[in-house]
């Protein structure tokens, strides 16, 4: 989608959507401005007869006479002093879904005034955009068109920025910076969407490496294969690729910003299990069928690598994926196994299916290990790892687990900032002991008594240990759904992007400040 700014009177947009604000309690003022603007019809006869008052959430279509335009959406903004971005957010949800449903290709949306509210213009531009390139995606089902009715929705393809005054470049900015973000959820839903027999682990590969070669020498990456791996000892990942016919990699990415390296080193870990059949402890056919997306975690990781780069944010991220396979074969890894693991621990296999921390383990193992000396390394890793997550807030949050109180609150803060939401649940330390094993230092699962995401996450801390600071985000929850929810389409949800990317631009700027 391209972003625009034009200068202009209201009146004289020649546009198929206006978009415009409107705060509650103002409407008539508002409302009678535009009315004289616009020299229009109706709009406040309608706004009156459809209770439209200017709430959160809440819209109105008019098709105004006399003016360019050919449609006008009005949404509210609720109150002006309690106005937040994620409140705006939700406005702007509203409406963009409006244009939407009346499939125009193009859309202008109005300057609000923001006096009196704690956003900036700035973020009202970022946010938009981010949200029109948002609710505008859709799965690309390689439907054809006529065939059983599929007729394909036009894109929305350009959305402008209007302003009777001057658009300063902190929005002509903003507005880049909200395509990149909406870009970078967009293909990490793309790339969860994909069926297994597409996304194998090397095409995962492949696309890691276009993001690399994309980034203009700002991303370096390294691949280690199977032999590479069973050097490194990634005992973890090899046992559960062992059963797939293709080959398991892990894939290193190190951005660099233009300015240098930084002390701080944000290192982000992905679960990229590009199906997961269960292995030997098969999942039933209910559980399985959307096992393509047990990769949505890398995904995120990796769209948001690429995010950062375009945007150059004065931070050094690191990322780390293990593309592989969960399969059933002869020479698949079996309950009972013991693995010995990266750093040397010994896991006994209690579940195939409770593959993914084998994976994370290595990883965080990994990127422990190449983390330069005088680095600050802050790990977060992000999977969907446990069905268990779900029981605690349905669809609606993720798990988010750390060792380290500081870094979860400023997580889970840049979240709320993106609206992704998170739990923050107690890592109790009875439930550690859950994961002890008998043949083994650990086994895979922590066994029948309940709690499965949080024996899960003290599984990955036994191997992030206490001094470097960690989050596991459990998204087993949100990374896909069977409905729409808020900014997301049914299927994958690009989950954790977004937040990933805010964090970024927060250590940047407590970066900058050093
Ligand atoms: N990939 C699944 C978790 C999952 C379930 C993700 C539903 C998305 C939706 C994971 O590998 C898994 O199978 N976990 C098991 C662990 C158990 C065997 C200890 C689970 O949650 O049942
Ligand atoms: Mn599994
Ligand atoms: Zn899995």
């Amino acid at each position: 989608m391209k972003f625009n700014t034009t200068q202009r009177a209201f009146g004289q947009v020649e546009t198929a959507a206006l978009l415009i604000a409107t705060f509650e309690g103002e409407s008539e003022a508002g409302l009678s401005h535009l009315v004289n603007t616009t020299g229009g019809g109706n709009l406040a006869a309608q706004a009156s007869l459809e209770k439209f008052s200017g709430k959160i959430g809440q819209t109105l279509l008019h098709y105004p006479s006399g003016v360019a335009a050919k449609r006008v959406v009005l949404f509210g903004l609720g109150q002006r002093d309690k106005l937040t971005t994620a409140q705006l957010r939700k406005a702007l949800v509203a409406a963009f879904k409006v244009v939407r449903a009346q499939k125009v290709n193009e859309v202008t949306i109005a300057d609000v005034s923001l006096a009196g509210t704690k956003v900036s213009a700035a973020q009202y531009a970022e946010i938009a955009a981010t949200v029109s390139g948002l609710v505008d995606y859709e799965i690309n089902h390689n439907k054809t068109e006529g065939v059983l009715g599929y007729i394909p929705r036009p894109e929305l393809e350009e959305m402008r920025f209007l302003s009777t005054g001057k658009v300063p470049s902190k929005v002509r900015k903003a507005l880049s910076r909200g395509r990149v973000i909406a870009q970078a959820v967009n293909s990490a839903r793309d790339l969860s969407n994909l069926p297994a027999g597409e996304l194998t682990p090397d095409a995962f590969v492949a696309e890691a490496r276009r993001v690399a070669d994309e980034s203009g020498g700002l991303i370096t990456m390294k691949v280690w294969n199977q032999a590479d791996m069973a050097i490194l000892g990634a005992g973890g990942i090899l046992a559960v690729g062992k059963g797939s016919d293709e080959p398991c990699f892990l894939i290193e990415m190190v951005y660099t910003p233009p300015t240098g390296a930084t002390r701080d080193v944000l290192t982000y870990v992905g679960k990229t299990v590009c199906f997961d059949s269960g292995g030997y402890d098969l999942k039933p056919a209910d559980g399985m069928r959307h096992m393509k997306r047990d990769m949505s975690g890398g995904a995120a990781v990796l769209a948001t690598l690429e995010a950062i780069a375009n945007l150059q944010l004065p931070i050094s991220v690191k990322a780390y994926m293990a593309p592989v396979e969960n399969m059933v074969s002869g020479r698949a890894f079996k309950p009972g196994d013991r693995i010995r693991m990266m750093n040397g621990l010994k896991v006994e296999v209690d579940n195939t299916d409770a593959e993914g921390r084998l994976t994370l383990a290595d990883m965080i193992t990994h990127a422990r290990n190449r983390a330069d000396a005088g680095q600050n390394v802050y790990i977060v890793d992000v999977a969907t790892l446990t069905g268990a997550i779900r029981q605690v807030n349905s669809d609606v949050a993720a798990g988010l687990f750390s060792n380290n109180d500081a870094f979860a609150r400023r997580l889970k803060a840049a979240g709320e900032r993106v609206g992704e939401q998170y739990e923050h649940l107690t890592m109790w330390p009875e439930l550690r002991d859950f994961n002890k094993a008998e043949m083994a230092d650990l086994k895979n699962t922590g066994g029948p008594a309940g709690a499965g995401a949080t024996t899960a996450a003290w599984f990955v801390r036994e191997f992030a240990g206490e001094e470097t600071p960690w989050i596991h985000l459990d998204i087993a929850s949100v990374a896909f759904r069977d409905r729409e929810f808020g900014v997301d389409p049914k299927g994958s949800t690009g989950f954790a992007v977004q937040t990933l990317v805010e964090l970024a631009v927060d250590f940047a700027k407590g970066n900058a400040k050093k």
